[in-house]
């Protein structure tokens, strides 16, 4: 079973036994279970406030193709002992969607959504291909993107790190290496530079707790390690590299030429999963949940409020103040996709967190069950931070993907509920505008607003994202007159 269908937080769950109470407070009360055959599609489109942002996301290394110097390239392509490469398909990324040639017709597709924002990752290995030499014809592409999107009536939204960097860094020992912070502040300092003039918004890192558990925990993501110390490390790491991009980004950029500019508002994008014992009425399992839990979800969020990583649990992790980390998050961008259920004793013993085998799942063996968004953003809330959804979507392959139609309607209605409510959500953005290489599992799995022939290159909407075109406009103000 690959970690994207179980939870990727084996080992610290380990010391799950004697804390049982608190759980509930975290995360309130038990969801149901979700259907098991796509529901009717409510015709009723759910309405926001003025003002609430629409968007899509992607990242470089899935959509752009032809980047081969980072260390996702490696992982594509040499063997592993079992003969086998880091991908379960054996495919490389290769051209991928080829977004870095088509951006600007991919623009227009932007546009015939209706969205207000796109969420894209620059590739510190184009920009930086050897250390300390910097491209200036890759800034100027990515500048001329953020200058298309804006001539669009589009606001671009840049990270800076998505799970990719490139050899060079990888070969001096990554992020594992305090230098990593250091090359990343530098990076950041140059894209500020060349991008700045256009872009308030800024996610440091994308997902540093899949990042850090996926590569070093689950060993499913480079460079394959199963290490609980490495893995702490690395996430210490990450926490710091985001302390010094927040600084230099506020130092470098105080505003777009934009005349609504804001000052620069600068996050992490945080996954978020929903984690429930399988039953309640087991403490190990209530235990463990609740480790996961605060591990997972809350940890880099409550460093970057505090100052202070705490990972793992006494005598494994860290628990360690970071340089500069204090108070640098200005919004806090939420990515999820799923709630899982954690059982003990799992496979060899171990707590394990997996799908309810009954409900509705996506192509990924992900459930389905929409309320979850709704049940994320609710507690995120308690940082008092305005949240973006920066991810969430569906692997559909499905045509037409009514899975995909149906997920999407009743996540943005449990979305406008609780922004109903008080939940500080000011956007949407939905992974992903277009079908993309997802990561270990190839190009099998189909997330696109837009389906890609990966032959021709030709995009078609599909049903999803006719839907959320429809969503879109019912929200936008009637033109005058
Ligand atoms: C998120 C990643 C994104 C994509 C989606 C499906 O965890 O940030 O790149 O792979 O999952």
């Amino acid at each position: 079973m690959s970690i994207r269908s179980r939870a990727a937080w084996l080992g610290l769950a380990l010391a799950g036994a004697g804390v049982a109470a608190g759980l509930r407070r975290d995360q309130t009360r038990p969801l149901r279970r979700g259907p098991t055959e796509v529901p009717e599609v409510d015709p009723e489109l759910p309405r926001f406030p003025a003002g609430f942002h629409f968007g899509a996301a992607t990242s470089a290394h899935q959509v752009e193709g032809g980047t081969t110097n980072n260390n996702w390239t490696r992982w594509e392509r040499e063997l592993r002992p079992d003969g086998r490469t880091g991908v379960l398909t054996g495919e490389w990324c290769g051209q991928a969607s080829e977004h870095w040639e088509r951006f600007e017709d991919d623009v227009e597709r932007m546009v015939a959504l209706g969205l207000d924002t796109y969420r894209f990752s620059v590739e510190w290995s184009r920009i930086e291909p050897e250390p300390g030499r910097f491209d200036d014809a890759a800034l100027e592409r990515y500048r001329s993107w953020c200058v298309t999107l804006r001539e669009a009536g589009i606001t671009p939204m840049v990270t800076l790190h998505h799970f990719t960097e490139p050899l060079w860094l990888t070969d001096r020992g990554g992020f594992e290496q305090p230098g990593a912070t250091v090359a990343f502040e530098a990076f950041t300092e140059r894209v500020v530079d060349a991008l700045g003039e256009y872009v308030d918004w800024w996610v440091t890192i994308n997902e540093p707790n899949v990042y850090c558990v996926l590569g070093w925990l689950y060993g499913e993501f480079p460079p394959g390690a199963k290490d609980l110390g490495r893995a702490a490390t690395v996430l210490y790491h990450l926490m710091e590299a985001h302390a010094r991009a927040y600084h230099a980004i506020h130092k470098r950029a105080n505003a777009s030429t934009d005349p609504a500019a804001l000052p620069a508002q600068v996050s992490i994008a945080q996954n978020l999963s929903l984690f429930e014992p399988r039953s309640w009425a087991n403490p190990a399992e209530v235990a463990a949940t609740r480790i996961v839990h605060r591990n997972y979800n809350a940890a880099p969020i409550h460093a970057c409020q505090t100052g202070r990583l705490r990972f793992g649990f006494p005598g494994a992790g860290v628990n360690r103040r970071v340089p500069g980390l204090e108070g640098t998050l200005d919004w806090l961008g939420v990515n999820h996709y799923f709630r899982q259920l954690v059982k003990v004793p799992g496979p060899e013993g171990l707590p394990e967190a997996g799908f309810d085998h009954s409900s509705l799942k996506s192509q990924m063996g992900w459930d389905l069950l929409p309320g979850t968004l709704a049940r994320a953003v609710r507690w995120a809330d308690r940082y008092q931070l305005p949240i973006v959804v920066t991810e969430h979507g569906i692997a559909d392959d499905a045509q037409p993907d009514l899975k995909r139609e149906w997920f999407l309607q009743e996540s943005l209605a449990g979305l406008a509920e609780a922004v109903e409510h008080g939940v500080d959500v000011r956007g949407y953005l939905h992974w992903s505008l277009m079908d993309n290489f997802e990561w270990a599992q190839g190009f099998g799995p189909r997330f696109g607003l837009y389906r890609v022939d990966y032959d021709t290159q030709e995009r078609t909407l599909t049903t999803g994202g006719e839907r959320y075109r429809d969503i879109i406009a019912a929200n936008r103000p009637m033109p005058p007159g």
